[in-house]
């Protein structure tokens, strides 16, 4: 076992861990953070997406104590006081969640997105999600959702 260091929306954090273990591990066993999903751990389904240094990861195939030193952001980060963020909210007002297993890794790897295109076409949208599967909304509410908060926002 060993002991990492990590910064996980904004806060610093230890955790202890296995040397291998992955960054999904260290989240959902480690810090109790289940918000990113165990999916395919085979870096096909985007369920596990987080936020490394405002980039889209999939965690379960990052390497936990690779992560030490760099801004992690999940889901659970996403609300302030109980107040959904304003993606967050878009999410709601376009049904783009039915199950929701998949909806915190499409935010996640949205926020990715928008950091470095804050003005995205459809197409964009759609290139940016692409390592993300949803198996029930038929993607159109998630897309709507995304374009608009990007047209709205800052
Ligand atoms: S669980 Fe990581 S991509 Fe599917
Ligand atoms: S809402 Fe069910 S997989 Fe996307």
């Amino acid at each position: 076992m060993t002991r990492l260091k990590l910064r996980v929306n904004g806060e610093e954090t230890e955790v202890e861990v296995r040397e291998t273990a992955l960054l999904l591990d260290a989240l959902r066993d480690g810090l109790g953070l289940t918000g990113a999903k165990r999916g395919c751990e085979t870096s096909h389904c985007g369920a596990c997406t987080v936020n490394l240094d405002g980039m889209a990861v999939h965690s379960c195939v990052v390497l936990a104590a690779r992560c030490e030193g760099k801004e992690i952001a999940t889901v659970e980060g996403l609300s302030r006081d109980g107040a959904l963020d304003g993606l967050q909210r878009a999410f709601l007002k376009h049904g783009a969640l039915q199950c929701g297993y998949c909806t915190p890794g499409m935010l996640m790897a949205a926020k990715g997105l928008l950091r470095r295109n804050p003005r995205p076409t459809l197409e964009d949208v759609k290139a940016g999600l692409d390592g993300n599967l949803c198996r029930c909304t038929g993607y159109t509410g998630i897309f709507e959702a995304i374009l608009e908060y990007s047209r709205t926002s800052e």
